[in-house]
């Protein structure tokens, strides 16, 4: 099979796939065998880039970095819904329909709203060839790069009889879970968290660097197509067809043959909505017959034929008993609202986060005092006022601590910060504990058998104080430890108990961690704003923990996406002479302090444009120093001799047969000095 052939046809089986697993969740192909096509077309693509495809699924993971979205006209404009929050307006609403079709009879097809932002996506002989926010309706942002990376769209048609030329459009967001996994990372890291997933999601289309919006699932409900041929005479129509052509269209509308209907429907999906992976926050209905649509029209800014319906916040009011201040593994103090147990949305509320004493301040609560509680857009339900009508002389204002709740420190409060800190990180019980929970992730060095209150036990019993110690632990030091736990909120008994095989694993797994990579390692360190991709960067940007460790605030500042925040964190853990002894106790640990260079610092362009590969032993070079000079200098290393090759560098015993197929091939061989006189440096 030709490039061109083997292009296509990976393309095809790799969209295949995708369409399978994030449509229709089924999994036809393992992550090993999937990743190693997709790197096979990768590969391809970049040998042969006019053999693309416009649909190839490589554009799914992003690489693309513009400076400023380009604005593009909408073909149609995109409008807005009115909106209401009373059914004495759906049913005025239905009376105007009802009058607009002179007596005609009509059906609705009810939708959730979904909350997240409008997208619009044109499709120019079955491929997707652009797509938009909405913008101000008449022209959007040209986030065509970033659209792609969203699995669940598609990136070509593999119908024959759909419009050359049509448009679909509908609501991108972030899934509930992909949000909650992000901010939870967010916080490991004292990172500030993303307010909602709708923020979230809007922030995300905006990014510039597609690569870093296809790391956040996001993903695309469908709600309307537009064409200038007709295609459709209803929208349900049009829905059924979208699914069919491989559009994600969520199962949950329904058609709805008067406002009775609506109102069962909506009254239906109004705890039912808690169910579903993203937020909504009402309904929204439209006239079905696209004919009738046209007859009703438009006003200046929305349709005549739909209307949005709107949930109100779901609210409840409870009392406030207590506040509980929680203690972070950054250190940062979170109240959380102690309530009186209360219904709200299917669920019963016990507690509700109040981020920091900035917003405690804001709502102006005190304790006893009677408070609403929402569930709005956000997963945690939240305290949004205070009844003062129902404030008797039990109230009592909130006095926030000084000193931590948990070991007795004096809080600190960092500049521009809005919460308070302990700054007692390594005697601080539960800071303590965060950072071993942190450490044994599976992000970080993967024993995560050691979670759920056995950390706890082995830190209670005093048989470690830092996560390096965890090394150190043998048979005899575990087995036979248990401890009774008792559960606050269900007052139910665990029992943790490290018996013969608990304690196997745990050390088996203790011992393959050493195995984990430097980025992983760095990352277990805990450093603040340090998460994953940043360990990442810096790994392949100094190649060792003994680079990192010592490396200047410039040098950080080097680093591809490492601003001052990063750089002086890092600079300022690793000044800390008490961390050093904790990283030199892992070093003795065995854990991987090294690491692979893969940016590498330009330090000429003499070898631009040329190709290298070298076989045997070197005086002056390893192998690594002589692989990240031929790059320092602007040179590309191949993997075998072909006619692309234009060096080989032959060193002491040099394989035989590498020289005999280069010289078969007429490519160049020179020795080190030849290289070294190349290089110019
Ligand atoms: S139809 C002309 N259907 O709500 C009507 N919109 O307030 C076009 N939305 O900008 C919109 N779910 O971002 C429609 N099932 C749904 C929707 C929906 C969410 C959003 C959309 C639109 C806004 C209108």
């Amino acid at each position: 099979m030709n490039p061109q052939e083997r292009i296509a046809e990976l393309t095809n089986r790799l969209n295949y796939y995708n369409h399978q697993y994030y449509q229709n969740s089924v999994s036809e192909v393992d992550d090993f065998t999937f990743d190693k096509l997709l790197a096979e077309l990768t590969s391809l693509e970049t040998q042969h880039p006019e053999f693309r495809q416009p649909d190839s699924p490589t554009a799914r993971v992003g690489g693309t970095i513009s400076k400023e979205f380009k604005t593009v006209y909408h073909r149609f404009p995109m409008l807005s819904l009115g909106n209401t929050y009373s059914e004495e307006d759906l049913v005025e609403f239905d009376k105007r329909v009802q009058k607009g079709l002179n007596g005609q009879s009509y059906e609705y097809i009810c939708e959730l709203k979904f909350d997240g932002v409008a997208l619009s996506m044109t499709y120019e002989n079955g491929v997707l060839v652009q797509g938009a926010t909405r913008g101000d309706g008449v022209r959007g942002d040209d986030i065509t790069n970033n659209i792609r990376t969203i699995r669940t769209v598609p990136l070509r048609i593999h119908k024959t009889d759909v419009p050359a030329l049509f448009e679909v459009r509908g609501e991108g967001f972030m899934p509930l879970a992909e949000f909650e996994r992000i901010n939870k990372e967010r916080e490991d890291i004292g990172e500030a968290l993303l307010a909602n997933p709708r923020n979230a999601a809007s922030g995300t289309f905006k990014q510039q660097d597609s690569a870093a919006v296809a790391k956040r699932r996001l993903d695309c409900y469908l709600y309307s197509f537009l064409s200038d041929v007709e295609v459709f005479h209803t929208h349900e129509e049009s829905l059924i067809a979208l699914k069919e052509w491989g559009f994600n269209v969520s199962q949950t509308w329904r058609k709805c043959t008067d406002i009775r209907e609506v109102m069962l429907y909506i009254n239906e999906w109004d705890t039912k909505r808690f169910e579903l992976p993203l937020n909504t926050d009402g309904i929204v209905i439209k006239v079905n017959r696209y004919d009738q649509q046209r007859d009703l029209g438009y006003t200046a800014k929305s349709p005549r034929w739909a209307i949005a319906f709107k949930y109100k916040a779901l609210a409840a009011s409870t009392t406030l008993n207590g506040i509980q201040y929680q203690v972070g593994r950054t250190g940062a103090v979170t109240p959380v609202a102690l309530l009186t147990p209360v219904l709200l949305a299917g669920t019963i509320v016990k507690r509700a986060s109040l981020h920091n004493s900035n917003e405690i301040e804001r709502l102006g609560i005190q304790l006893h005092d009677t408070v609403f509680v929402e569930k709005g857009g956000e997963i945690i339900p939240k305290i949004t006022g205070v009844d003062l009508n129902r404030r008797t002389e039990k109230s009592e204002p909130i006095i926030y601590p000084t000193t931590c709740p948990a070991c007795g420190t004096p809080l600190i409060r960092k500049e521009g910060e809005a919460h308070f800190y302990c700054p007692n990180e390594r005697g601080c019980p539960p800071q303590r504990q965060a950072r071993f929970e942190h450490f044994i992730q599976r992000r970080a060095m993967n024993i995560e058998s050691l979670g759920e209150g056995k950390i706890e036990l082995l830190i209670d019993r005093g048989l470690v104080q830092t996560p390096a110690d965890l090394y150190k632990l043998t048979t005899n030091d575990l087995l036979g430890i248990e401890k009774v736990f008792l559960d606050e909120e269900t007052g139910k008994k665990r029992i943790v108990s490290f018996r013969e095989k608990t304690v196997e694993n745990i050390l088996t797994a203790i011992d393959r961690s050493k195995a984990q990579p430097l980025p992983n390692v760095l990352f277990a360190l805990g450093i603040r704003y340090v998460g994953n991709t940043t360990a990442e960067k810096l790994t392949d940007y100094f190649g060792s923990m003994d680079a990192i460790m010592n490396a200047s605030p410039e040098a950080l500042l080097a680093v591809p996406d490492t601003g001052p925040r990063i750089a002086e964190s890092v600079v300022a853990w690793f000044a800390d002479p008490e961390n050093r002894e904790y990283v030199e106790a892992l070093r003795a640990a065995g854990l991987q302090f090294a690491g692979e260079k893969k940016v590498v610092e330009q330090e000429g362009d003499s070898l631009t444009g040329k190709t290298f590969l070298y076989t045997g032993t070197f005086e002056n070079f390893s192998r690594e120093e002589l692989e990240s000079r031929i790059e320092a200098n602007g040179g590309r290393l191949l993997s075998g001799i072909s006619k692309k090759l234009n060096y080989l560098i032959v060193g002491e015993n040099a394989g035989p047969s590498k020289v005999e197929k280069a010289r078969k091939l007429n490519v160049a061989m020179i020795g080190e000095d030849e290289f070294m006189a190349m290089l110019n440096v």
